[in-house]
């Protein structure tokens, strides 16, 4: 260990960490239970009696009004209990449109409250019947007439002159940014690329369908329903139902994936609710795959315009990203696409600027690195075609524009190893191998071309708190309202108690995903596993320090009288140097009960004196056949730093799948919209093209060794979704390499080489 460099990889190969629990390759703690199917999902709590299920009936038109609906054919098939629609359904609060600055995860969100449609497949009504079958089946029995409005919009680009500025865009990002003059700098510069891309809807696919199942008892509600944050569940609901908040319990402990579209508490959520309500019994809904294109995320469809402006040696002199982005009349989301150009390189001027397109389609909304993947696309790619415009390595002009301080805020980074990415990445892939000319390496009836692009994504925190209890037996568990999406969350909050408690794995029990535990910030935005964990550690630290505390002032403890911030816990016991007691010894004396922690982090500080962004390097290799056009990625590397590491294994896997849904940016995934009526056509999984495993290569993902210490307690930087960003632009890159031609639309299918 003694002459390892300090950027050594850490993650894979895997390496043991001799120290304690915190990094090891752990396998999930809740992998079995998970395997044998015993891990309860929203829509599989069948012990709960007399539970009735509900579908739903979406509207067939995107904008307009409901001038007749009827529902007595519904009603009198066989086994329906209730329709509802907006004649009949539960009072709601109204729906509450973004303001800047407030929390769009915790505003009231109503269905089935007016007869205006806001976007094809609205919900329109509800049917609850005895069986999954005869809901269904009522569902389609009812009848609606509609009003259309002729005026409906679909089309981005026909309408990008209509654009509008918006009130902000996500994550509380500023809208516009600038510095120096930009028009100036770029009119002068030797060697210039404007460009535009054009990026499609996408939505995300968990695997688990979004279902819920609402239960009341008298005024209170329990609501099992796969949410990404639990309490901003609780308080949706509360608000859309106007109840206390306290009358509302969330029960989310396994979530079948997420990728951001389990953030919002969508329509299956409340209408189970409501329904439960109307016909006082259990109800559950599950929306079709169908369904969820219109009744859940997706990430709106994008033009970008990148100019770079840069001298001969390829020091940029000006960077601008103007931005549209799809919207709704109803409801503002911008995806903060051009922050990604905010961070990555210097400049000393720049302009970064969004505006919104307004659509009459269902609301966007965040999907794994909203705006961060969509930004690196213009910028990567940029990069790569003003690389060609130098006659320059692409690497090397990355290096060569990396910043000394944030561009944006001038901040110094906490930590950044996007060179030292770049470099181990070049050296492993073998990027020395690259073809300098595109179009020149062949293997067989392959086109071969290597690509990068830069990875980035900021290290956000939000408050949250744990509670853990040590038991007199030596054993610990940990409650927090934490949410593991399928990203490890169960195995890494053991790992950081099993460390900070001194107590082996497999003696510490995690529950997750319940409001009646202490609040944290839920899975998003990669702050989960930092703001959740940075909690439990301060919980953990209470437990040591009221332990200690107690061994100090008793006499019959070896280490009676040592200053309690010596004693730590260890292996089971309580050790200062030499000195030692067995924990159970030690709690059986002095705390029979046990001892519990609460740990609360408050998040992010308000005004940081450090920039934090996670960053990486994204290699790929692929082949474009030189008849067909068929593209098949051949090897991919992520090289990431993102400070310390919690769990080898878990990292690893969602570093590498993050990399596999950006095989879907790049090549595969876009939800065509039919621009006569507003519907996504493509709406199922047969149409919308995820990568499979026929797609996906041999892909592998490293994190260097990075000490981060200003983000969060445990130094780590999340890594949720940094492996998406750039992997786009990397393969873009990649089959201008691999060809010559130079594609600005996305997805790179086949028909855009030939
Ligand atoms: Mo992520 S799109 O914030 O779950």
């Amino acid at each position: 260990m003694a002459n390892r460099s300090p950027l050594s990889p850490a993650v894979n190969p895997v390496e043991e960490n001799t120290q304690g629990s915190i990094g090891k390759p752990l396998d999930r703690v809740d992998g079995p239970l998970k395997v044998t199917g015993r891990a309860k999902y929203s829509y599989e709590y069948r012990s709960i009696k007399d539970t009735a299920y509900g579908f739903i009936v979406g509207a067939a038109i995107a904008k307009g009004r409901i001038s007749a609906i009827d529902t007595s054919r519904a009603e009198a098939a066989s086994r329906v209990l209730a329709v509802l629609t907006y004649q009949n359904a539960p009072k709601q609060a109204p729906p509450h449109p973004r303001e800047p600055g407030e929390n769009r995860y915790d505003r009231s969100e109503p269905f089935l409250f007016s007869p205006d449609v806001r976007y094809q497949g609205e919900p329109v009504a509800l049917v609850i019947a005895e069986t999954f079958e005869a809901a269904r089946h009522a569902a389609g029995l009812v009848t609606v007439g509609y009003v259309k409005d002729r005026e409906a919009k679909f089309d981005l680009v026909a309408n990008q002159s209509q654009a509008y500025k918006p009130k902000g865009v996500n994550a509380g990002m500023k809208t516009d940014t600038s510095e120096g003059d930009f028009d100036g700098a770029f009119a002068a510069a030797a060697v210039k690329v404007d460009v535009t891309y054009h990026l499609p809807h996408e939505h995300n696919m968990p695997m688990e369908p979004h279902a819920a199942q609402a239960v009341w008892e008298g005024d209170r509600l329990t609501l099992y329903s796969g949410q990404q944050i639990a309490a901003a569940a609780q308080s949706t609901i509360a608000k859309t139902l106007q109840i206390p908040v306290e009358h509302v319990r969330i029960v989310t402990p396994f979530i079948g994936g997420g990728f951001g579209s389990k953030v919002p508490t969508h329509a299956q959520a409340v209408l189970a609710a409501l329904g439960a309500k109307a016909v006082k019994r259990p109800v559950k809904i599950a929306q079709t795959r169908p369904q969820m294109f219109a009744n859940t995320n997706h990430r709106p469809e994008c033009l970008q315009r990148m100019r770079l402006g840069a001298n001969r040696d390829g020091t940029l002199t000006a960077i601008a990203h103007d931005v549209w982005t799809q919207t709704t009349p109803h409801d503002e989301f911008i995806e903060q696409t051009a922050s990604f150009s905010r961070v990555l390189y210097a400049a000393p001027n720049r302009l970064h600027r969004h505006w919104g397109v307004i659509l009459d389609l269902p609301s966007s909304d965040i999907m794994r690195a909203p705006g961060e993947e969509p930004g690196s696309v213009a910028q990567e790619c940029g990069m790569d075609e003003l690389a060609v415009a130098l006659d320059m390595d692409p690497i090397e002009l990355r290096i060569k524009n990396e910043p000394k301080d944030d561009p944006e805020t001038h901040l110094p980074f906490s930590s950044r190893s996007l060179v030292e990415c770049y470099r181990e990445g070049a050296r492993r892939f073998g990027w020395s191998k690259r073809p300098k000319r595109p179009g020149t390496l062949r293997d067989g009836r392959w086109l071969v071309g290597y690509g990068v692009a830069s990875a980035m994504f900021p290290t956000f925190m939000r408050p949250s708190s744990a509670v853990v209890r040590l038991n007199a037996d030596g054993t610990a568990i940990v409650k927090t309202d934490m949410t593991d999406i399928g990203t490890g969350s169960y195995t890494v909050l053991n790992q950081i108690a099993a460390e900070s408690l001194g107590l082996p794995t497999d003696r510490v029990s995690v529950e997750l995903g319940d409001t009646q535990f202490p609040k944290s910030a839920g899975s998003g935005g990669s702050f989960g596993a930092a703001s959740a964990g940075s909690a439990l550690l301060l919980a953990c630290e209470q437990v040591r320090s009221q332990i200690a505390q107690l061994i100090s002032k008793d006499r019959r403890s070896p280490l009676a009288g040592i200053e309690p911030g010596k004693i730590l816990l260890q292996g089971g016991q309580a050790v200062a140097g030499k000195k030692s007691e067995p924990l159970p010894t030690a709690l059986s004396r002095l705390a029979p009960s046990g001892i519990e922690g609460k740990g609360e982090h408050q998040g992010a500080e308000k005004e940081p004196k450090y920039s934090s962004h996670a960053f990486g390097a994204q290699f790929a290799e692929l082949g474009v056949d030189i008849d067909t056009g068929e593209i098949r990625v051949r090897r991919m590397l992520g090289v990431f730093g993102s400070g310390r590491i919690l769990n080898a294994k878990t990292a690893r896997s969602q570093l590498v799948g993050g990399m596999i849904m950006g095989i879907g940016a790049g090549l595969t995934e876009e939800s065509i919209v039919d621009l006569r009526d507003g519907s996504f056509v493509n709406h199922d999984l047969a149409e919308y093209h995820v990568p499979v495993h026929a797609d996906v290569p041999q892909i592998d993902a490293i994190c260097l060794e990075e000490k981060e210490p200003y983000a969060n307690p445990l130094g780590i930087k999340g890594l949720g979704e940094v492996g998406i960003v750039g992997v786009a632009a990397a393969l873009a890159n990649a089959v201008y390499n691999a060809t010559g031609i130079r594609v600005r639309e996305f997805p790179i299918t086949l028909d855009k080489v030939l």
